[in-house]
């Protein structure tokens, strides 16, 4: 221990400390940081008086205001649950169409569609909707099996070649792999499949195989997809004249549908969704554009 002194290089006073002849100046912390220092610590001393802070064996104190985290999210829960409660009411008891004219029904369905689709179907449909490869477009105005309200209701409630007793059986048969068409006779049949909605595409070959094609499609395909190749919404089966494809509709693909079969797996959702959710998504697909 010096004596504190005037350090000459900086004009600081010295503390009056010193290692080995090293003095250690005097810089006290810059009143500002002390300021806040000081500001922070009795503000949270004022917290603990305020709020719940301090836990002592099982318990906690309190603080003067009383807050409760617990009860209020408890509030929080027991309005939601009321508002849900109307809602549900609302949407399982109100005629699906009277709820599609009613603009404020409609803003509801809009927000709480959306989150209910993407948590439940957009992995498979896609987040617009508009389906993919193996995965139906619902937003393209064609229908499997149909797009008025009940349909669309009966088709979330059971699936398609789901595991529910009463769900829809589409199969499109594996004509190649089960033997019933040879592949001369497949490329012949699709040669007219794609006559049906693109007959300027088919090359010289195919249109010299259209006409076993027209015979080939009639005695084996007609009786699911229709004469007209229009499809078939008793059976769930497409119609191929409309250019819309679940599995593609280049040569290619349609030769592979024809060889090893389609069987789509939509899942039901009588267990996993309420009623009123399964109504609120079938407004919301309508909405989205695909009606009947
Ligand atoms: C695991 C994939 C998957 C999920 C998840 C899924 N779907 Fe599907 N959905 C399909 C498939 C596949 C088909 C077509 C089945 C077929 O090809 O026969 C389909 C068909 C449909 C159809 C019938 C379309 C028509 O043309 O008649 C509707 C409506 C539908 N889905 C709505 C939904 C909604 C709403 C949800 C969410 C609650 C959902 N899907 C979830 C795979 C799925
Ligand atoms: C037993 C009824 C049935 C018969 C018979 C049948 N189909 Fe299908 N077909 C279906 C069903 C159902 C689907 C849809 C399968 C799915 O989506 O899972 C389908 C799908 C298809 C598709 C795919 C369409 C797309 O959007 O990708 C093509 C192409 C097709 N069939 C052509 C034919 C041709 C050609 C024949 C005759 C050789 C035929 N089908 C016979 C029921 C049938």
């Amino acid at each position: 221990m010096t004596k504190p002194e005037r350090d000459p290089y900086t004009g600081l006073m010295t503390t009056g400390h010193e290692w080995n002849g090293i003095k250690e100046l005097m810089t006290p912390i810059p009143g500002l940081v002390k300021f806040f220092l000081t500001t922070t610590i009795l503000i949270a001393v004022l917290l603990w008086i305020l709020f719940p802070t301090w836990p002592y064996g099982p318990n906690y104190t309190k603080g003067v205001l009383g807050v409760d985290q617990r009860s209020l999210v408890q509030e929080v829960l027991v309005k939601a649950a009321s508002l849900r409660s109307v809602w549900e009411e609302q949407f399982t008891t109100t005629d699906m169409a009277i709820l599609e004219g009613d603009p404020d029904a409609m803003a509801f369905v809009r927000m709480h569609g959306e989150r209910l689709f993407e948590d439940n179907c957009s992995a498979c449909h896609g987040l617009d909707a508009a389906g993919g490869p193996g995965f139906p477009s619902l937003v393209d105005d064609q229908w499997l099996w149909g797009g008025d309200f009940e349909t669309i209701l009966e088709t979330l409630r059971v699936g398609i070649n789901a595991k529910h007793e009463d769900t829809r059986y589409a199969e499109m048969l594996a004509f190649g792999d089960e033997g019933m068409l040879s592949s001369a006779e497949r490329q012949a049949v699709t040669a007219y499949v794609i006559s049906l909605s693109r007959p300027d595409e088919l090359t010289e070959k195919q249109a010299g195989r259209l006409a076993e094609g027209t015979e080939l499609f009639a005695e084996n395909c007609a009786s699911c997809h229709g004469e007209d190749g229009a499809g078939s919404r008793d059976v769930g089966a497409p119609n191929l004249t409309d250019g819309f494809w679940i599995y593609g509709g280049d040569a290619n693909s349609i030769t592979a549908t024809l060889r090893h079969g389609r069987v789509g797996v939509m899942p039901y959702w009588e267990d996993r969704l309420t009623e009123a959710d399964r109504r609120l998504l079938t407004l919301y697909v309508r909405d989205l554009g695909a009606r009947d």
